[in-house]
């Protein structure tokens, strides 16, 4: 993004709109029929999660619910020309996060008595305590999901003769974790009550008519006037009024907006492209992959983790099989899991894996990375590892993806929908799930110290807030696209974990700028890639500061003296990286084995700026597709 346009993109991160969402909210009351608008809105929230879809009505007799598993067209064809008369109703499309993505676990969710309907967006941290506590109180469930809580605590409340209103605001006042919710019930039908916590949660405003979504997406086609609800507030929403309350049930003014997009630029939530968006959404989607992971004694869980404390203890071997970048984001891991664990760690390509005859048996660990959970060589590298014994583990972003069925367990990155075909959030929440595996083993195999183990566990922490230090201003990574994009060779550098980065930074660039990019380890140059040296060749340098940092520096020294340009990405004050590079481009320090994850966001915009500066479109490459499931 040029620098003309940060104040917008300011604008965005204040309006929380940087936020994950997972799923697609949205509500309607007024005195038109609210079906179509609700499915309307669910077609343009469809994006950002399609495992399944839903809505309630509400009306004087009680709720309407439809659900399918599958897209809204599903949804949409169950329902066909029935008319179901009512003005108020809510609806969600689910991307799923807890429990697998069936009809079940669609949204929305009812209470024991079915008059309750809600629909959420986020995590609920304590739903296992909570959901507990409701079974041994007589409530029933239905589904799989945190959601389902919700709804029985609002009936808790409800049940003791509180309003909806009331009721919704005692029951978030017992939730742990991130959530935009809406909840109606046929008990007071015209009315909508939404509230948020650290997820995104918008209300629009019609005439005679009143709209709640998780995005202006859903909106836009009815109203440009909107109001951001704030962390912590409720509204209470009916077709001629709306009101906010914060936690203590204290009146919020409200605020309207003008919003001025067209619908093709809210989808992109006002960025230009997808990919661009997915940059910036990395520090809230590190954050989701981070959230709820370590109890206040510092104590790792990992709980989506189904193997026992002893078959890991047992492990003497870990292989990591993944294709791409999530390739790299293993090779960035290998580096921290074989200093943690002390475990000899092997990378392989997937396509190459079950060809080579690997040395595998139970006591081998084998760790698959693949966002899309459907890559058809890293799924078949799994299957194979799984026939010769091993223990197999996936990381994925994707619930209930074929990866999960070949796997004896599954950490999932909870980034989101991934749109772009480059991969981007994906990659860095990918490679916080390896270190926080990397953690888990060397917790439960004691090779670290509780207090080394919780240091690296506080600089985890601090990343999100270092990645949006470095996104928030990107006019030097524009600059120095404009002045290489001519540039026909590029070559890429690092030792250490640099050296994946230098890998990412060069596939980031060729696929999306079709220019030749090759990423090297810097010791290597010398064997081989330096004679493609001449005057003006970009080389960029991952030269943050580490344990090989003066080995770099020499690299680039042999490099610059072969006429070649250096773009070095490098932490501040590092005189000696910013007297060698002609472009610095900098990134906060960090503890080494985690520096990948801020060293490799200016290289996703330099490629992204090469592109569009070459007049390519970032979000559809040629020849590529998002997922390969074919070998
Ligand atoms: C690069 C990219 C690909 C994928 C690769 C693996 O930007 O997106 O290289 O990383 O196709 O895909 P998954 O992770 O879905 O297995």
């Amino acid at each position: 993004m040029a620098k003309g346009d940060l104040p917008f993109v300011h604008l965005m991160g204040s309006l929380g709109l940087f936020k994950i969402e997972m799923c697609g909210i949205v509500g309607y009351t007024g005195s038109k029929s609210a079906l179509p608008i609700l499915l309307s809105g669910l077609h343009s929230l469809e994006y950002r999660g399609y495992d399944s879809a839903g809505i309630a009505l509400a009306g004087k007799e009680g709720l309407w619910l439809k659900r399918r598993a599958g897209r809204v067209s599903e949804l949409e064809e169950a329902i066909g020309d029935d008319e179901i008369p009512s003005g108020v109703g809510i609806g969600h499309t689910r991307w799923a996060t807890c429990g697998a993505p069936n009809e079940p676990n669609a949204h929305p969710h009812r209470d024991c008595s079915g008059r309750i309907a809600v629909v959420h967006n986020g995590i609920i941290e304590n739903h296992v305590q909570l959901r507990r506590k409701l079974e041994e109180e007589g409530h029933k469930f239905r589904s799989d999901t945190d959601t389902e809580t919700l709804a029985h605590l609002v009936e808790n409340t409800m049940a003791s003769g509180s309003d909806l209103a009331q009721s919704v605001r005692s029951a978030v006042s017992q939730l742990e974790g991130s959530y935009a919710i809406v909840v109606i019930s046929a008990t007071e039908p015209g009315r909508i009550i939404a509230a948020r916590s650290d997820a995104p949660l918008i209300l629009g405003l019609g005439d005679g008519e009143n709209f709640v979504a998780s995005d202006v997406v859903a909106l836009i086609e009815h109203t440009r006037r909107v109001v951001i609800l704030e962390d912590h507030h409720l509204a209470d929403v009916t077709s001629d009024n709306v009101r906010i309350v914060d936690a203590d049930g204290e009146e919020q003014p409200i605020r309207e907006i003008a919003v001025t997009w067209d619908i093709a630029a809210a989808e992109k939530g006002g960025f230009e492209h997808f990919m661009l968006k997915e940059i910036h959404e990395q520090p809230a989607a590190v954050r989701e992959t981070l959230r709820g992971r370590v109890d206040a004694a510092g104590h790792l869980t990992l709980d989506e983790m189904r193997m026992s404390e002893e078959e890991i203890r047992d492990i003497d071997k870990v292989f990591v099989v993944a294709c791409g970048s999530s390739f790299h984001a293993g090779l960035v891991a290998k580096y921290a899991l074989e200093h943690w664990t002390r475990l000899p760690v092997e990378i392989d390509v997937a396509s190459e894996f079950r060809y080579r005859d690997p040395v595998l048996n139970s006591e081998t660990l084998v760790v698959g990375i693949s966002q899309s959970g459907e890559t058809a060589d890293t799924l078949a590298a799994l299957r194979y590892a799984q026939h010769q014994k091993a223990k197999v583990i996936s990381i994925t972003n994707v619930v209930g993806s074929s990866i999960t069925r070949d796997s004896d367990a599954v950490i999932y990155t909870h980034a989101g929908p991934e749109i772009g075909v480059a991969a981007t959030k994906t990659l860095t929440t990918q490679m916080t799930a390896l270190w926080l595996l990397a953690l888990w083993v060397a917790q439960t195999r004691g090779t670290m110290f509780p207090d080394e183990r919780r240091a690296v566990f506080e600089e985890l922490a601090r990343l999100p807030g270092l990645m949006e230090e470095v996104l928030s201003d990107d006019s030097k990574t524009f600059m120095v696209s404009e002045r290489f994009k001519e540039a026909r060779t590029w070559l890429f550098i690092g030792r250490g974990v640099g050296f994946p980065v230098a890998m990412e930074g060069a596939l980031k660039l060729k696929e999306i700028s079709y220019l030749h990019a090759e990423g090297f380890a810097a010791g290597e140059m010398k064997h081989g890639p330096i004679a493609l040296l001449e005057d003006g060749v970009p080389v960029v340098a991952v030269a943050s500061k580490s344990h090989v940092h003066a080995k770099l520096l020499s690299n680039i020294e042999e490099a610059k003296a072969r006429g070649a340009v250096i773009v070095a990405v490098g932490n501040p004050g590092n005189d000696e990286v910013a007297k060698l590079a002609d472009e610095l481009l900098e990134v906060p320090h960090v503890t080494q084995l985690l520096s990948p994850a801020l060293d490799v966001l200016p290289l996703q915009l330099l490629a992204y700026h090469v592109a569009k500066a070459r007049g390519l479109d970032p979000d559809k490459p040629r020849n590529l597709a998002k997922s390969v499931t074919v070998e």
